[in-house]
């Protein structure tokens, strides 16, 4: 019989950690890079696409509200995650956390459930890039043939040189005098992750410097469209005034608009702020990762927070939010300002920007199915190293090929809302980790401590619930589905190979403290 408690012993991980440590990790990273990493990690799809949806459909202007709502979210489970990624300080992630802690059982469906964060997130990504990449194509007059640009069924009109969807359309214009036609299948975000695959096959030298260019890029670019909206709006206070009222619209029903529609909202765009814990998984290449993984994690957090409750405000004063269900809704909301290199400037930084969130989560994807099969919960197949290019290619094309016909069948919002449940379920485990370990091993040398626990991994859990609660309830099905998919894997397949089960009963025990 399985012993679905089994924890991996603190020993094995370092140990693990060490052989990788010799070939080459080196401890560089300092608090700002690590900061710059989460950055890097955090602004994407999320804001430059997610924020126009979420106010269109959710919650008008009040989407600042709702980002304030999935922000305090993320603060709970980042305090949980600094806590873990000082005290655990190895390249992991929820996975490993859970593995340590937790028990097998537990680390499993973490596991599983981080591939609806990582691949479905790259998915969801890609979704966006190809938005604003067509969008920018269509600036110089190069049109791919629109069919192959969208979802299936969704319908894009040609006006003004463009195809757009009808939310894109002035108010009052006859739709269906234009012509139109339905998408088939997003062939741009099709080949977008298998490029992004193809990279990760042959291996990238994860450069510091290459992310922080790209980091200084998005900011750039969210610091430009700060600047000319908020000049914009002074200039013009009664735009502002006319889009920001009502400020909360009346409810239409469940989830849309009203109180209820900022928690919709809230749920979301809670994908806007996944990715401050891929800081974790840079844990062995920090200089001092037991005092810096706590700023990276939470300096990140804070920082793209603000950013978010400024980008969100300022956009929705710029156009009214009816006019924000479009693929590149911070473009929209330059164009408003009358700055015309502004918008261009902003597809520009998206494209870049967007392109290094799909290869950090399609990179994450890897490293959990690696540790998966290096742990004999996975098929060995997914830890098989290519002889030149060191990297797992046979899971990174397996991956990839499966990933990349999400993003070209599924609406952005449908796939990010499984990629909010996923993460929403992790971090709630992660919470309830961090209070299980402080009751079981009181003692333990904690360099960062989440504080007034356990109220704030409580908070951290119901909020978490709460939000998950608010997603429609055929991405609850479909996420459902996929962890008894896992579960069918765990029990034919992990129990009989798991490393962990073979080691010596007591081994597997969790270490608890006396008196504890
Ligand atoms: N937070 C990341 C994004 O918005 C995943 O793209």
């Amino acid at each position: 019989m399985a012993n679905l408690l089994a924890v991996k012993p603190l020993s094995m991980l370092l140990k693990e950690a060490e052989n990788e440590g010799g070939v080459g990790l080196k401890r560089v990273l300092g608090p700002l890079n690590l900061i710059t990493l989460g950055i890097g990690a955090i602004i994407g799809a999320g804001i430059f696409v997610l924020t126009g949806q979420a106010a269109a459909k959710h919650a008008g202007p009040a989407v600042v509200l709702s980002f304030v709502v999935a922000g305090i979210t993320c603060a709970f489970a980042g305090l949980c995650y600094a806590e873990f990624a000082s005290l655990i300080p190895i390249a992991g992630s929820a996975y490993t956390y859970g593995y340590a802690t937790l028990g097998e059982f537990v680390a499993w469906i973490i596991g599983w459930d981080l591939v609806l964060e990582y691949a479905f997130g790259a998915a969801t990504v890609a979704s966006g890039w190809s938005g604003y990449l067509v969008g920018l194509l269509q600036d110089f007059h190069i049109h791919i043939p629109p069919q192959l640009t969208t979802t299936p069924g969704n319908v894009l009109y040609f006006y003004h040189d463009r195809w757009q969807p009808l939310a894109a359309l002035p108010a009052g214009l006859s739709a269906s005098s234009l012509p139109h036609v339905a998408g088939i299948f997003n062939l741009v975000a099709f080949l977008a992750i298998l490029a992004i695959t193809a990279v990760l096959v042959i291996g990238i030298e994860e450069s510091a410097n290459l992310n922080s260019a790209i980091v200084i890029v998005k900011l750039l670019v969210v610091g430009i469209f700060l600047f000319l909206g908020i000049n914009f709006l002074l200039h013009h206070p009664e735009v502002a005034k006319a889009n920001w009222h009502p400020f909360i619209p009346k409810s239409e029903g469940p989830g849309a608009f009203g109180i209820g529609g900022i928690t919709a909202g809230a749920a979301s765009i809670f994908f806007a702020y996944i990715g401050f814990d891929a800081v974790s998984t840079a844990a062995q290449e920090a200089k001092n990762p037991q005092r810096d993984m706590p700023i990276g994690i939470l300096g990140s957090l804070v920082i793209c927070t603000i950013l978010y409750i400024l980008v969100s405000g300022v956009l929705t004063g710029l156009v009214n939010y009816h006019a924000l269900n479009v693929a590149d809704p911070v473009a929209v909301g330059i164009d408003a300002t009358g700055v015309r290199w502004g918008s261009i400037l902003v597809k520009i930084g998206a494209v870049f920007g967007l392109g290094t969130v799909m290869l950090v989560m399609l990179l994450g994807q890897s490293r959990v199915f690696f540790s998966m099969s290096k742990d004999g919960l996975l098929w060995k197949w997914a830890s098989v190293i290519h002889p030149k290019f060191r990297t797992p290619w046979i899971s990174n094309i397996v991956v990839g090929a499966i990933v990349a016909f999400m993003p070209a069948v599924l609406p952005i919002d449908k796939l990010s809302e499984l990629v909010n449940m996923g993460t929403l379920l992790a971090f709630g485990i992660v919470c309830a980790g961090v209070w299980i370990l402080r009751r079981r091993n009181p003692h333990l040398h904690r360099p960062f401590k989440t504080p007034l626990v356990p109220l704030v991994p409580i908070l951290g859990i119901l909020s978490a619930l709460y939000l998950i609660w608010t997603l429609p309830a055929l991405t609850k099905i479909v996420v459902t589905g996929w962890l008894l998919v896992g579960l069918v894997i765990y029990f034919t397949y992990s129990v009989k190979h798991s490393k962990v089960q073979q080691l010596p009963a007591a081994a597997q025990e969790p270490q608890i403290e006396p008196g504890a």
